[in-house]
């Protein structure tokens, strides 16, 4: 088992990793100090595989679990669906002092999270991420919230987690799909900031997302994946610095999401092309040199393309997204680019002229 420890303002936390965790979940509850009842917020995808492994091991370890079940989905990431799950733990007189753990993706994830956070001003959360991303990315750092009308993610909190179980086992049941999502924030963790990990991406991409890669790759590229966000966060938990690099191909992929609506593009296939977006920008400002770029470019080429879209965005859509983007400062992008591998940089001042030019290139890759 693999052991990392992230630092946060609130408190710290370990994240362990492994093939099997599942197993003994109930005796790692216990083992930090959270004896109280459980309350297991997943979806029915989940569920249907891994409800009764975790509550048997919950129940190994005398843990009484309740599960609340809420529909797959971005959907779910919502105020209404946090409203029924508050309604839910009070009329089973669930405490402060007992236990919510999501069991899912990111969407679970965070709209758990969300709930632990704001629950009696807050009770403790077990974070067991059962997709690649949710492992390498959202179950790390903090970040709960669920989206408004408005926008994504516009209501939230940072509130880190007690502990965070990271099973690979739970990706047997992970479709395809899934898994190509979560290695698009792999290599953008590779890019940004270990090229070991990019070799091995480079040797193993697709029977990863085959689901045919050994045991011990998918453990290393999630521990080397994991370790480098967990590093970020623990040096910059609010985004005031090096947390920034994390947005690595997110300026134009958000923005891509946001005018086709969060549907026909996966955040994967969104974070591809911004990322393919940022690495021709880097490579124009004559900051990336021409072997990394081939280099970047030829495993970004690797990932399957997005199915066609009804309509292509115009430009302008995608430009009035991008400076709509909360990460937007006063209506200016803050950029990431690469200066080289593993050399990212924020940009500030991009001009109109490029930032125009990129949306092009953006929206032609659709
Ligand atoms: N908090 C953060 O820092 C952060 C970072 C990145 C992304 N996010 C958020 O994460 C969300 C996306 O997360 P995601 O990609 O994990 O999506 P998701 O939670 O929607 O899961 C994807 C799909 O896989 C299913 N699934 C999950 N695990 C499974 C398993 N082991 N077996 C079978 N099916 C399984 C789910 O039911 C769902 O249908 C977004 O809402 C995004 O905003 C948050
Ligand atoms: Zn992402």
């Amino acid at each position: 088992m693999i052991s990392l420890e992230v630092r946060a303002a609130r408190h710290d936390y370990s994240v362990r990793i492994g093939e099997g965790l599942i197993q003994g979940l109930g005796a790692l509850l216990v083992e930090h100090e959270l004896r109280g009842r459980v309350a297991v917020v997943s979806d029915h995808h989940v569920l249907k595989a891994w409800q009764a492994k975790v509550v048997d091991a919950l129940a190994a370890a005398q843990l009484s679990a309740e599960v609340l079940a809420v529909a797959p989905g971005e959907g779910s990431k919502s105020l209404a669906t946090a409203d029924a799950l508050y309604g839910r733990l009070i009329a089973s007189g669930f405490g402060r002092k007992d236990t919510l753990l999501t069991l899912g993706g990111g969407v679970v994830g965070d709209l758990g999270g969300f709930i632990a956070a704001t629950y009696h001003r807050g009770m403790p959360m077990v974070q067991v991420p059962t997709t690649l991303l949710a492992q390498v990315d959202s179950s790390l750092g903090g970040k709960v919230a669920v989206n408004h009308a408005m926008g994504k993610n516009l209501i939230g909190a940072f509130y880190p987690p007690r502990l965070v179980v990271s099973d690979v086992e739970t990706f047997s049941t992970l479709p395809t799909r899934e898994r190509w999502n979560g290695l698009a924030e792999v290599s953008k963790a590779a890019f940004i900031g270990d090229t070991a990990l990019l070799e091995l991406l480079e040797a193993h991409l697709e029977a990863v997302a085959e689901g045919k890669a050994p045991t011990q790759v998918v453990l290393e590229i999630v521990d080397r994946a994991a370790r480098l966000k967990a590093r970020i966060v623990s040096e910059d938990e609010r985004e005031e610095g090096a947390r920034m690099y994390l947005n690595f191909g997110h300026t134009y992929a958000h923005a891509l999401e946001a005018v086709t609506g969060y549907g026909p593009l996966s955040h994967g296939e969104a974070v591809v092309i911004g990322m393919r977006v940022a690495i021709r920008v880097s490579r124009k400002l004559g900051r990336l040199d021409p072997p990394s770029t081939d280099r970047i470019l030829g495993l970004l080429g690797r990932f399957p393309r997005p199915s066609r879209l009804p309509s292509q965005p115009s430009v302008d859509r995608v430009l009035e997204a991008l400076r709509r983007d909360k990460k937007a400062v006063g209506g200016k992008v803050r950029f990431v680019v690469l200066d080289g591998l593993c050399s990212p940089a924020v940009e500030g001042a991009l001009t109109e002229a490029l930032l125009r030019e990129a949306a092009e290139w953006a929206v032609t890759e659709l």
